[in-house]
Parts: C-alpha cells; structure tokens; sequence
C-alpha cells in the first residue's frame, strides 16, 4: 500500500457555501485517496512517511474544464473580432499547423509544463482535428501524471478547406482513438469533441453520438456562446426547438457526461434540461470577455442545479491560471447582480474556489476536494512573500493568494497522492 501524511494548513470547499479548514493537521493519505484528516497523529499512523508543511496551506489541485491545446500560440493575441470571425480570422489557420507532428510535440510540451505550473492538475482539453497529433497530446498527458481529457475535434462543415474533414474519416478516425486509448490510462481518456453544431452535419453527430453511447464515453462542445451563433444554429437546425436540443437530439447531451462551454444565452429551458440531464455547463469568464460574447449567469445555473466548472478556454480566454478564472467568475457574477436589477446575486468567495476545484473536479469522479475516499490531487501553497499583516484567518491568506499570488507560490502539486515533478 503507498502510504503517505502531509501536515500543514488544510482547506477546501466540501460544498460551495463554506470553506472547510484545518489548522495545523494531519492528512493521511492511503493509495492516492484521503482517509482522513487529523489534529493529533494517531499511533496506527505513526510510521507513515511524513511530509511536514507547518505554515503552508494545502489545498485541493484546480480544475479546468474546457481549453484548447492548439490554440496554445494564440493565446493573449487577436482578440478585437467576436466568435466567428475570430475563429476564421485566426483561429482555424493556427489549428491547421497541428498535421505537423514536430510542432505539435513543440506547443503541447509548452502548454503540459504551463498547466502544471500554475496548478491546474486535470484539464479537460480539444486538440485539433489531427488524428496523430491527438494521440501524441494523449501520450504526453499520460507521460506528464496529470488527469486530463482529450478529445480529437470533429468537424465536417463550415469550417477552413484545410481543417474540413470527410464525415466517414472523422467517424473513423474517432472511434479508433476510442479503442486505443479508453484503457490505456486510468488519468486520461478520450472524450467525444463535436466543435459546435454548426461545424457538424447531423450524419456525424448522430454517428458521434453512436459512438459516446456504444462506448460510454463523455462529450463535450460549445453552446450559446455567441448572439449570431445561436441565431445561425436556429437556421442550420429549423426543426430543432433550441440549440441545446440538436445535442440533445443526437445523445450528445448527458447520455453520456456532457461538457457544453459557455452557456450564455441559454433559455430556462435549455438549462433545465442541463440539470435534468446533468450536463456540466463550463464557465469561460475571460473568454467571453474576449471575444465579446457576454457575461453567463453562473447563478442562475447553480440555482436550477446545474453542475458547473471554470475554464480558461485558452485562446478565447487569455490565462490558464485557475486561480485569476476564480477571481474573475467572481467579478463577473457582480455584473450580473448589477445588470439583472441586483435579482441574481454576486458569487462568494467560498463559491468561486469551489467551482474551479470540486465543481468541475467531480466531472473527474471524486476529485476536487479533500473528504474520505477523495483523490489526493493537492497543491502545497507557500504564501509567506505574501503576507504583510499576521493573523489573516487560512481563509483569508488563500484568498489573497487566488487574488494576488501566482506559480511562484505554489510549491508542489499531487495527483492521486502523487507528486508530479515538472514535465
Ligand atoms: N466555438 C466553436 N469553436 C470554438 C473555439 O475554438 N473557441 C471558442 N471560444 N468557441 C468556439
Ligand atoms: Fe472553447
């Protein structure tokens, strides 16, 4: 058995309304999974190799629910054109490079390193529509220790001549990604990637759809994220009552579990059928600034009961820190309060950090938190630069950490009671 204590500073959010906190504690750790969480040592686990972080804070790791690999290069740049004329503009030309195996190994070993880095410990990750290139970013997840989520990009229309794929290749080259890697690592698995519904004809979502089913195999894509891109789903899909029922349609809408991204403009029923099906709604604040597409009513989602996680949605979204995503899921849910007549109100603190921990970490299984039976995925935080005033409450030190702090205060990251060196 792999056996392991950590003694620190604990905290973690076991719900969205409050923070859980341990001064000075024990967490015991038995095959990568949270046993327990003490204030004295009890003998039984005295002999447990014991790793000693008095003063640090010990958190779960962060979870980023939707991001795209290839648009690692793009990141911080052409964002002065909203959603469709982004993604022709300069969206689809970097993505088309990825048929280049050399350069892909380039841009996702820099993008692995960055994830873990700034702390993110599982990522749920698009590559391209490159079938090789999406089994190497598969390979370098599984070599790196993270957890991740990897799903080759299917798209058969309106997209660039050179990223337009033939809907049998596409089916094809899927499912055979399904079968090499479903079993390959426990920590990353395939996903189902329809872009959006407009890049697919129905043949290949209803193929796609086939395949999540037949294999049990989640999916995720985008949804509302943009006013002409759900006035043109409306065109493309006429007999559809509303975008989240084209997925819905073609079992790509929790029949198995679902990712949509963004979720802006959805109906009350759009969302009620997302909690009814469990469908997890990613939240991309920086990216829907970016790209003007607009601000998600978080609030209303968890009111209705709907699962949601962060995302940086690189390079819609210009950081892959978790941390700043918080800060701005927060922030933004304060537009909302302001602009729906203080009807919906602000996220807290305790809300923000456990969306981008537990709330999409449970998309992962038990993940994103530190109850027994939870996946040690942790990081080790050394805030001691950070602090001016003594006596902030462990409350208070994380806050400004997620605030103010970046990768140089994070001292180690676990997965699954693992250390991960850098990659
Ligand atoms: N909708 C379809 N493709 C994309 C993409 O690459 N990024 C974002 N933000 N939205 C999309
Ligand atoms: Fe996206």
């Amino acid at each position: 058995m792999r056996r392991m204590v950590l003694k620190g500073n604990v905290a973690f959010t076991p719900t969205k309304e409050k923070f859980e906190t341990h001064e000075n504690s024990y967490i015991i750790v038995e095959n990568g999974k949270i046993v327990d969480i003490c204030k004295d040592l009890e003998n039984s686990y005295k002999d447990y190799p014991l790793k000693d972080f008095s003063d640090k804070i010990i958190i779960p790791g962060f979870v980023d629910l939707h991001l795209h690999a290839p648009q690692y290069p793009n990141r911080g740049l052409g964002l002065d054109k909203e959603l469709i004329p982004w993604l022709e503009t300069y969206t689809f030309p970097e993505e088309g490079k990825y048929n280049d195996l050399d350069y892909s190994k380039k841009i996702y070993s820099r993008l692995i390193n960055e994830l873990w880095r700034v702390g993110t410990t599982r990522a749920v990750v698009f590559s391209s529509i490159h079938k090789e290139s999406t089994k190497l970013l598969l390979d370098m997840f599984i070599e790196s220790g993270l957890g991740a989520y990897i799903g080759k990009v299917n798209m058969d229309r309106n997209t660039a001549e050179y990223l337009m794929e033939n809907t049998r290749t596409s089916i094809v080259d899927t499912e055979e990604i399904l079968k090499e890697y479903m079993n390959k690592s426990s920590l990353v698995k395939p996903i189902i990637t329809p872009r959006f519904a407009p890049t697919c004809s129905e043949e290949l979502l209803e193929n796609l759809g086939n395949l999540a089913v037949d294999y049990k195999i989640p999916v995720q894509s985008h949804l509302s994220e943009n006013r002409s891109e759900v006035t043109w789903v409306k065109e493309l899909f006429p007999e559809s009552k509303n975008y989240a029922s084209v997925y819905n349609y073609f079992n790509l809408f929790g029949q198995t579990k679902t990712i949509m991204a963004h979720c802006i403009y959805n109906t009350d029923e759009e969302i009620e059928l997302m909690a009814q099906n469990g469908v997890y709604a990613a939240h991309c604040p920086y990216s829907n600034y970016n790209l003007s597409s607009g601000i998600m009513p978080v609030r209303k989602f968890l009111n209705k009961g709907v699962s949601v996680g962060l995302a940086s949605d690189i390079s819609g979204g210009n950081s892959l820190r978790i941390p700043n995503i918080i800060a701005g899921t927060i922030q933004a849910s304060k537009m909302t309060w302001l602009n729906t007549g203080e009807e919906l109100a602000p996220l807290t603190f305790s809300e923000g950090f456990f969306l981008g921990t537990k709330g999409g970490g449970s998309f992962f299984g038990k993940v994103g938190s530190f109850e027994k039976g939870y996946d040690f995925d942790a990081l080790i935080i050394d805030d001691s630069t950070l602090s001016d005033i003594d006596e902030l409450t462990i409350e208070e030190r994380l806050q400004r950490f997620i605030y103010i702090g970046d990768d140089r205060h994070i001292m180690e990251r676990y997965v699954q009671g693992v250390k991960i060196e850098e990659p």
